[in-house]
């Protein structure tokens, strides 16, 4: 069964053809950071009017890479949020579209439900497990029971750690987007250098960044002479720290012995590599998404579609993006 996935949630157009919601037949990502870069952040205006122009090229282009017509396609799936409603709006009438004229049935995914799904077009973790989803608009740890079924347990109570790599990159002069840009640049840099505190909300497993990103700000006013690299791999130190000890406290409080990470910031290979060291020691299974699975794509987006559709969980000609749309379980 091939699903066509469409996400426009963001900055990036995509789609892809996945078969059986595991197997990658094609998946397209057309980013628009030479767009955005010159103004350090992404300007939602610009963003919705190039998904206009870019998302039929990056659709027709998912569909010659797999070599199929839409006779071929069973389902398909779109974003309908969270994220720049403007954005969204593009994917989600184009999906509304494409399934009315061609007669395909319509699903609809919330994006952050598509993060988590990435994992399953390259593994098969076993249920229970705990998902962290680490991106630019979001940073949330869920219990996942099942497929569709899931249970937030922590969440950040301001910025989203994406969110904080991006103001500090920009901050740092580094151009956008900034989470690929420190990763690499706090590679040279002391990462004890600087201590940015790190902020443990007592008994929750929630995540606070916004004082960091004011503690860096403060301290490169006052320091302009330390180095970029100091202060990035101090910096990357601070958030990389509170997420590996939030998901071990939600592994031990959930009493669960699998941890899946997924969206952008999960790219970042200190990241990675602590929370592996991390499993190691505590004694839970990692699964990491391969680095381009973790950004926006579209293909993950078919692999949660996949799992609505065999439900029966099918979307509407009423369907609505929303730049708002917590993650709750599946109905069906
Ligand atoms: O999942 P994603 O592509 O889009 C959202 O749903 O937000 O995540 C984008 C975010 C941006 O904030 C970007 O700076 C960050 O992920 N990011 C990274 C890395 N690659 C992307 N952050 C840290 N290290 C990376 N290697
Ligand atoms: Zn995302």
């Amino acid at each position: 069964m091939l699903i066509l996935g469409i996400d426009t949630s963001c900055d990036d157009t995509a789609a892809a053809i996945v078969e059986d919601g595991r197997k990658i037949i094609s998946n397209v990502v057309s980013s628009q950071d030479d767009i955005h870069k010159k103004y350090g952040g992404i300007v939602p205006e610009l963003a919705s009017r190039r998904h206009i122009e870019l998302i039929w090229p990056v659709v027709t282009e998912s569909m010659k890479r797999a070599n199929i017509s839409f006779n071929d396609i069973t389902a398909i799936a779109v974003t309908n949020g969270p994220g720049l409603i403007g954005s969204l709006l593009i994917g989600v009438c184009f999906g509304k579209s494409l399934s009315f004229v061609n007669k395909i049935t319509l699903v609809a995914v919330n994006h952050l439900e598509g993060h988590i799904h990435a994992i399953f077009l390259e593994a098969s973790p076993d249920f229970p497990f705990i998902a962290l989803v680490v991106s630019g608009g979001h940073t949330s740890i869920y219990r996942v029971d099942d497929f569709g079924v899931y249970k937030e347990i922590g969440r950040t109570r301001d910025d989203a750690a994406g969110e904080a790599y991006d103001k500090v990159a920009k901050l740092l002069g580094f151009g956008y987007p900034g989470g690929p840009i420190i990763d690499t640049i706090s590679l040279k840099g002391d990462p004890q250098a600087i201590t940015f505190p790190r902020a443990n909300l007592a008994g929750s497993c929630d995540f606070s960044f916004s004082g960091l990103k004011t503690s860096v700000m403060n301290y490169v006013k006052k320091h302009p002479e330390s180095r970029k690299e100091d202060i990035s791999a101090s910096f990357q130190s601070a958030i990389i720290e509170v997420l590996i000890d939030r998901i071990s406290d939600a592994v031990k409080v959930e009493d669960v012995k699998r941890v899946v990470l997924s969206g952008g910031v999960s790219a970042n290979r200190t990241l990675r590599e602590r929370m592996n060291h991390r499993a190691a020691i505590d004694g839970f299974e990692l699964f990491l998404p391969s680095m381009h699975l973790c950004t926006d794509n579209a293909a993950m987006i078919a692999a949660a579609g996949y799992h609505h559709f065999i439900k029966g969980n099918l979307a509407k000609y009423d369907l609505n993006p929303k730049a708002y749309l917590p993650l709750v379980s599946a109905a069906g």
